[in-house]
């Protein structure tokens, strides 16, 4: 197998959110995070059999596409699940919010650990619940969670923690220690956590190795509810398909009472079905191979930003996001300033630092590099 992830693929034209907001200008969208790659031939073959079939009425979710999935958690993570712990979801924002509003009640709290991908941040929100946030911070390099700040901030109506495993955007891959730490702290209070684990199969430094945190103990089980999904791995984000694990059956109960008349049941995932067994069953060697491009595109923005005064960025472990630190160049607004130099980044203040800016490099080598080109010039300019 050998995908081509060079030749860059016009997206104009297609309604792609991440394209279309910069369809007038010459605005490179490293934003948004999915990717610039066509899926697996397999994915697409599958999607077409389908189709022509030409009947798209309800459907379930079928014993084949649970199989698929209790066998991918044993053989890449040795994780053993049961299928009726599985609820399928059409995306993991949905799983977010439902996990909050079936946990903790409302004006209790829910503890998340910030930066963060937004929708956590905004999840205890929109719910009515209060929130707690938690510091990432640098330690001898790495990226760090305060577990002290957190466990100074729990009180008795602190319910729930949003964990996000490998995080989305400074790419950690939580160490079975560092799980095991946070399991003990929420043993201790009573916390249920919400591991949302979309981005597991996306590791990129082969020195880590991704550990489900329910797997951790039998606690860890009893009291989460982990979300994953192949949209992130298998670029799928548009059929909207994401399944939570829920072990405990009481707290699936309210997990899935919660949605009733609000999130569809899962009868109308038909085509997210359909990519989701296609990819599970087929996919590894596509998934190799890009993760290959992906570590390529990574060492190479890695040099290349560190090397650019003013810009530092750790190396990620994990996802195809960069989290690039740009407090020394002193900007009133970052994203602003290198949109203005033609690349569309996320900016840092969306997910709670407005400092940095977030980089997707799951994109073509050439126009990555093009990108880098362009916050170089930008740089030198005022440096
Ligand atoms: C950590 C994390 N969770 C959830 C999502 C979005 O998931 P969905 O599109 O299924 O709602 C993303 C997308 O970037 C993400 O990074």
């Amino acid at each position: 197998m050998n995908p081509d992830f060079d030749t860059l693929i016009d997206r104009r034209h297609t309604s792609s959110l991440k394209w279309d907001r910069y369809k007038n200008k010459d605005v490179i969208p490293l934003w948004v995070a999915d990717m610039d790659f066509r899926t697996a031939p397999e994915i697409i073959e599958s999607l077409a059999r389908r189709i022509d079939h030409g009947i798209f009425g309800y459907t379930v979710p079928d014993e084949e596409l649970s199989q698929l999935v209790v066998e991918r958690l044993h053989n890449l993570y040795q994780w053993d699940i049961q299928p009726e712990w599985l609820v399928w979801l059409p995306g993991l924002v949905t799983a977010l919010n439902l996990a909050v509003r079936s946990v903790a009640k409302e004006g209790e709290t829910v503890a998340v650990p910030v930066p963060v991908y937004y929708p956590f941040l905004m999840a205890p929100k929109l719910g009515g619940r209060q929130s707690i946030s938690v510091n990432w911070q640098k330690i001898n390099g790495t990226w760090r969670l305060d577990l002290n700040e957190l466990e100074n901030k729990i009180t008795t109506d602190t319910k729930l923690l949003l964990l996000c495993n490998p995080q989305n955007p400074n790419g950690r891959v939580l160490t079975p220690s560092e799980l095991k730490a946070i399991e003990t702290l929420c043993h201790k209070h009573s916390l249920v956590v919400c591991s949302d684990e979309v981005h597991c199969d996306i590791i990129l430094d082969q020195t880590c190795k991704h550990t489900p945190y329910a797997s951790i103990s039998q606690h860890a089980l009893d009291h989460s509810i982990t979300l994953m999904s192949p949209s992130k791995t298998f670029n799928l984000a548009g059929f909207g398909c994401a399944f939570a694990i829920i072990p405990n059956g009481e707290l699936r109960h309210r997990f899935q009472n919660t949605r009733k008349g609000i999130v569809p049941a899962p009868d109308n995932m038909l085509m997210g079905f359909t990519a989701t067994k296609a990819a599970y069953r087929h996919g590894e060697p596509w998934r190799q191979c890009m993760l290959e491009y992906l570590r390529s595109n990574h060492n190479y923005l890695l040099k290349a930003i560190n090397a650019i005064p003013g810009l530092r960025m750790n190396p990620v472990e994990a996802t195809y996001l960069a989290w690039i630190d740009a407090s020394k160049l002193q900007l009133d607004d970052p994203h602003r300033f290198f949109e203005e130099a033609g690349v569309g980044l996320s900016p840092g203040a969306q997910f709670g630092d407005a400092n940095f800016l977030r980089l997707n490099f799951g994109c073509s080598r050439a126009l990555l590099e093009t990108a880098v080109e362009r916050i170089k010039k930008a740089v030198y300019k005022i440096t």
